[in-house]
């Protein structure tokens, strides 16, 4: 029990930060980011890898995540940034801000660890004023056969080891039922196991009131 303790609290913050910066993880974040604009929260925020990346028309960042020490993480990558950072150390579940409040939510391979993902999104629905924007790139359930079985087989393990990450949820349709309409979506896999990489990137709108 000590040692899972030890595990989640110093080792997998680290892991995570290494993990999340391979090149075409990166290359996604360039994608991503640029059309964040007015206020905005990044749910799962982690070490703060997405911070670079945000453009000039973010006025306020509201950077949120669990793991106190994924935050500080962030806070010390912190750059000079354009924008005031507020770090929330909160669960996507239940989000410290207001309603209608926000103007975009972020969420970069967030979603598959979330433990109620369905939560997550209606709560970020919640914060988003009408026609406010959901920006996201996540990796999940994949079109094949062979590797749908593959993630099945594979996730009781792989949760338990990176920090409850699940790799079988169908990213879209958990968008969709939180009531969002997607109005951008690039599917592929990235390099790299097929199970763990395939990607769902792209734009969803909460409706307008
Ligand atoms: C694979 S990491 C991705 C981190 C970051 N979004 C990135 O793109 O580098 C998954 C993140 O989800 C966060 N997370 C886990 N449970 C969460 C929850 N209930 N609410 C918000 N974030 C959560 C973890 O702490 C971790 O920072």
């Amino acid at each position: 029990m000590r040692r899972r303790g030890v595990y989640d609290r110093w080792v997998l913050p680290r892991l995570i930060d290494l993990a999340m910066r391979n090149k075409q993880v990166t290359r996604y974040r360039g994608r991503t980011m640029p059309a964040a604009a007015g206020r905005v929260l990044e749910i799962g925020a982690g070490s703060g890898l997405n911070l670079p990346f945000y453009g000039g028309q973010v006025q306020q960042l509201y950077a949120l995540d669990p793991s106190a020490r994924l935050l500080r993480m962030a806070r010390r990558k912190q750059p000079a940034a354009a924008f005031p950072i507020e770090y929330l150390e909160a669960s996507a579940e239940a989000i410290p801000l207001d309603s209608r409040s926000i103007d975009t939510v972020v969420s970069t391979w967030t979603l598959c660890s979330v433990p109620d993902a369905a939560r997550a999104l209606r709560e970020a629905r919640r914060v988003l004023r009408p026609g406010g924007l959901l920006l996201f790139t996540e990796h999940g359930f994949a079109p094949d056969p062979g590797v749908q079985a593959w993630q099945r087989r594979l996730d009781p393990l792989w949760s338990r080891l990176a920090g409850g990450c699940h790799l079988d949820r169908r990213i879209d349709r958990l968008i969709r039922d939180a009531g969002f309409d997607i109005v951008e979506l690039t599917n592929e896999y990235l390099k790299g196991p097929r199970p763990m990489t395939y990607t769902y990137s792209g734009q969803a709108r909460s409706p307008a009131a």
